[in-house]
């Protein structure tokens, strides 16, 4: 079976492709069935993104499709970014502007408290869909450390690691990162649709 993955990001790719290869599902991108769909992220929480993007895609390819819709949430900033993660501070702005912009707006704030959330939805040509969700919690550095990764990775600390997920190598990350959590609550709710 094949399965639309609404991204353009071919490093979501090749993660999911990975993960859900042991399915026997055959992943594939928009663009590889000349589809180009561009989705309003008009939702206000992941889970609505993640469905928007899904339900767009599958009904466009007629396929099942798959989205996913992650963001950081600070508590100092009333939860923000949050779903505007990718989009805070203007589209000028690249990862490093924003984790930046994002440490600035923190300094000589105390409550350095955030997670990460992820949101998968799947949608079916008949009309099914399937979620899951995935978290990790953390703290907001006070300066950036590490290069690996990418957003606000340098900036995201992971206490019981004593770590930024920019300090960790990509199976580190995967273990604890809330689209890690997420893809691996979706797995067995997909195995188990399949089977039916
Ligand atoms: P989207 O899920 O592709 O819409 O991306 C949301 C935005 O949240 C990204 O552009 C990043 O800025 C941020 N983000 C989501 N997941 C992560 C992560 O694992 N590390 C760092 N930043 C992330």
């Amino acid at each position: 079976m094949k399965l639309v993955l609404a991204t353009h990001n071919p490093g979501k790719l090749k993660e999911m492709s990975a993960i859900l290869g042991g399915l026997g599902v055959e992943v594939v991108m928009p663009s590889d069935l000349g589809l180009t769909v561009d989705v309003e992220e008009t939702g206000d929480t992941f889970a609505a993104n993640a469905m928007l993007k899904a339900k767009a895609v599958c009904a466009a390819a007629g396929l099942p499709a798959i989205a996913d819709d992650s963001g950081l949430c600070v508590d100092a900033l009333n939860g923000g970014p949050g779903v505007y993660s990718a989009r805070y501070g203007g589209p000028e702005l690249d990862d490093r502007g924003r984790y930046t912009l994002l440490l600035n707006s923190m300094r000589g704030v105390p409550t350095r408290s955030a997670h990460f959330e992820s949101a998968i939805a799947c949608a079916f040509p008949n009309g099914d869909t399937l979620t899951a969700e995935g978290r990790c919690d953390g703290a907001i550095a006070f300066a950036p450390i590490g290069d690996g990764g990418f957003g606000y990775d340098p900036v995201f600390l992971v206490p019981e690691k004593a770590k930024t997920f920019g300090q960790m190598t990509e199976e580190e990350k995967d273990a604890l990162s809330h689209r890690g959590k997420a893809l691996r609550a979706f797995v067995p709710k997909l195995a188990a649709y399949l089977k039916k």
